[in-house]
């Protein structure tokens, strides 16, 4: 037994296999969509990563570039005030006065407001950012000290304040006084001979007021913040909002990410004080999220066009593909008879599968429709070659009819002597017309259908038929019973094809027969009004619904290949149609069918003779009779039977002869063998 999983996957295949091609596409077209999507979210997602990489690297970057070109401005400023500080007029002259009387000897004096030296105006403006003043005398001793509002200077930073002038001089300079970091620019004082007079120094601690206040040091959202090198401690920052004095920067890993520290190479690389850039991560993810929806954005629109384009080509090739199948099946099931195709079954599988049935349908049909043409292009030469047997037989029949009528005429009614010879001569006779009768009857049947339509008499077809079958079939322990009791039997059509379509009648009741003991055949006609109705009953093997259903369907046949073509009820209903006829074939499986053939009654005028013969008064003139016929003793015999009955009897051997004749004279009646 089968594993249950085996079972399950043959059954879903089952199932996929019985999809149709459309659902089959759009089911793949998902299923691929859904692959399509995910490896290409897998490469976006990546790329955009990168992208934001390179793009925050950049950015980061310029911003720390800015920063530092701020930082730069900012000491260049300090120096600038410096310059323009001992440039002032007031200044030198204080100078020069000190100088004249002398420094103050003890330890530097401390101004807590604005010193002597230095105008109001210009400490509002240019003094604005430095907060501390000193002033050294010519040998670099620290004299003055001016602080401009703030605490006072630590003493570790005036103990040093000399060394730092020194080292500060003319250039920018940063110092790590204590925790802070100092801003230092010095300047030398000299008179007009070109020596020292003294030295001014600017000093600014790099705290938060002064990252705060520092015009352009910190680019927009990012922050700028001194830390201790050492300790990761934030010492100063710009924006002491977002980010305190005092915390420490190993803490703040998630929240903020240093994105520069390449300041503080001013002077002094020992000092353990690093100025720092600082973005905050929440406002980093706020931007990789920005550019990864923007690209989600572009993918989702570049698949719902690939997507979209897709499924309409797939929904155009399978809906063609559905038309073309479609198109096939109904050819396959209506073999190019133009039948409607509302009875075919919805067949199983997708189209492909279809296709494959039906063509595989197709093939097979192909191959009986081959079969069957081949039986009847054979039967039709067998029709051709009886009708020029039965021409030929006819002649030498006649004569032999002829001849026997002849004897029989010759001995005397009450003749007994005769009587075993007349006998003799009527069973001979009675032959002959048999003979006669069965190659009238292949005659008939092999009549040609370019044939015009006339009046018919549908009895004495169905009689022809009969003995032409009865002929065929006289071994056979078949019963016919005929019963011909419509008194009206002319219909309008052509001879040789109703031959035919009795002959199908009673070769199909003959088959239907086969194997059975009791065989019989029930012939029988009735007027019905305008009508003329034929039953033809067999009690044969009869047919299934199925069957019957598919009867007049051309090369349906339940025989034997080589005996039956399929085409004889087929052929018989076109027929019938044609003369705006009806069959109606009713079967009992196993007890015989019944098919019943109606007719409309001609309407048009009856044939000549029959008008004669109903007309009650004619007069019968000396008929002038010429006979044309080829074969001597038939032409003799016939000569002799009709000159008892007429006087103007002329018989020539053919048509050059007759036409001579005719020439002659005038005749009522010539008889001749169209084939001679
Ligand atoms: N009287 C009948 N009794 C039982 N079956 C019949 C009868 N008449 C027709 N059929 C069924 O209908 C089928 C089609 O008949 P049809 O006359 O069209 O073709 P056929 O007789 O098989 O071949 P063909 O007439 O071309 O030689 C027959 O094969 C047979 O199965
Ligand atoms: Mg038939």
């Amino acid at each position: 037994m089968p594993a249950p999983g085996f079972a399950i996957v043959t059954g879903a295949a089952q199932v996929f296999r019985s999809l149709s091609l459309t659902i089959k596409a759009t089911a793949l077209l998902l299923v691929m969509g859904a692959v399509i999507w995910s490896v290409l979210s897998y490469f976006q997602a990546r790329d955009t990563k990168a992208a934001l990489r390179t793009h925050l690297a950049e950015e980061l970057a310029r911003r720390a570039h800015d920063d530092r070109r701020a930082f730069d401005e900012a000491l260049e400023e300090h120096r600038h005030s410096a310059m323009l500080m001992i440039s002032l007029r007031v200044f030198q002259e204080y100078i020069e006065r000190l100088d004249s009387r002398g420094w103050e000897a003890g330890s530097p004096k401390v101004f807590s407001s604005s010193p002597p030296w230095l105008a109001r105006r210009f400490l509002r403006r240019e003094f604005r950012n430095s907060r501390y003043l000193l002033l050294f005398d010519d040998l670099g001793r620290v004299r003055q000290i001016f602080n401009n509002g703030f605490s006072p200077l630590r003493e570790q930073f005036v103990d040093s304040a000399s060394e730092l002038m020194r080292q500060s001089l003319q250039r920018s300079f940063i110092t790590d006084a204590g925790k802070t970091p100092m801003l230092l620019a010095a300047e030398s004082i000299s008179d007009a001979n070109g020596s020292t007079r003294a030295y001014l120094m600017l000093a600014t601690p790099i705290d938060t007021d002064f990252l705060m206040n520092a015009h352009g040091i910190s680019v927009t959202g990012d922050i700028v913040a001194v830390r201790d090198a050492n300790t990761n401690e934030i010492l100063a920052t710009s924006r002491p909002d977002l980010l305190s004095e005092g915390v420490f920067i190993g803490d703040q890993a998630e929240r903020f990410m240093v994105v520069g520290q390449s300041f503080f190479e001013y002077g002094a690389l020992d000092i353990p004080l690093q100025l720092i850039s600082l973005q905050e991560t929440a406002d980093v993810e706020t931007l990789a999220s920005r550019m990864a929806a923007e690209a989600r954005q572009d993918l989702a629109l570049y698949a719902l066009a690939f997507g979209g384009a897709f499924a309409l080509i797939v929904l155009w090739i399978a809906r063609r593909l559905n038309l073309f199948t479609h198109s096939i099946v109904r050819m396959a099931e209506n073999k190019g008879k133009g039948k409607d195709d509302s009875d075919i079954v919805p067949p199983d599988g997708d189209e492909i599968a279809v296709l494959q049935n039906a063509f595989d349908k197709l093939m097979r049909e192909l191959d009986t429709q081959q079969r069957a043409l081949l039986h009847s292009s054979k039967l039709a030469s067998i029709g051709e070659l009886a009708a020029g047997v039965a021409h030929e037989i006819n002649n030498p029949l006649n004569v032999l009819s002829l001849l026997i009528s002849e004897q029989l005429r010759r001995i005397p009614d009450n003749d007994r002597r005769d009587t075993s010879v007349r006998r003799m001569l009527e069973k001979m006779l009675d032959a002959v017309e048999r003979i006669a009768s069965i190659v009238e009857g292949l005659r008939t049947y092999a009549r040609t259908d370019t044939a015009e339509s006339t009046n018919v008499d549908l009895h004495k077809v169905v009689n022809s038929s009969l003995s032409l079958v009865k002929a065929i079939y006289s071994k056979e322990n078949i019963t016919f019973d005929v019963q011909l009791k419509a008194d009206k039997s002319t219909v309008f059509g052509q001879e040789g094809k109703l031959n035919q379509v009795l002959m199908n009648y009673l070769t199909n009741a003959h088959d239907a027969l086969e194997g059975r003991l009791n065989g019989r055949i029930l012939v029988e006609t009735e007027n019905d009004d305008d009508l003329i109705r034929l039953r033809i009953v067999d009690n044969g093997c009869g047919m299934s619904e199925e069957i019957a259903a598919r009867m007049f369907d051309a090369f349906f046949t339940t025989k034997p290949p080589g005996q039956g073509t399929g085409l004889g009820m087929g052929i018989a209903h076109s027929i019938i149609d044609d003369m705006d006829g009806t069959i109606e074939v009713s079967s009992h499986e196993g007890r015989g069918s019944t098919v019943i053939t109606a007719l409309p009654l001609s309407t048009g005028d009856l044939p000549l003779l029959e008008l004669c013969a109903d007309g009650a008064d004619f007069e019968v003139l000396p008929l002038r009779l010429m006979i044309v016929d080829d074969e001597p003793d038939l032409r003799e015999l016939l000569g002799g039977a009709m000159a008892r009955y007429t006087e103007g009897v002329t018989v020539v051997d053919g048509g050059a002869q007759a036409l001579i004749r005719l020439r002659e004279q005038a005749y009522d009646v010539v008889i001749t063998d169209l084939k001679m």
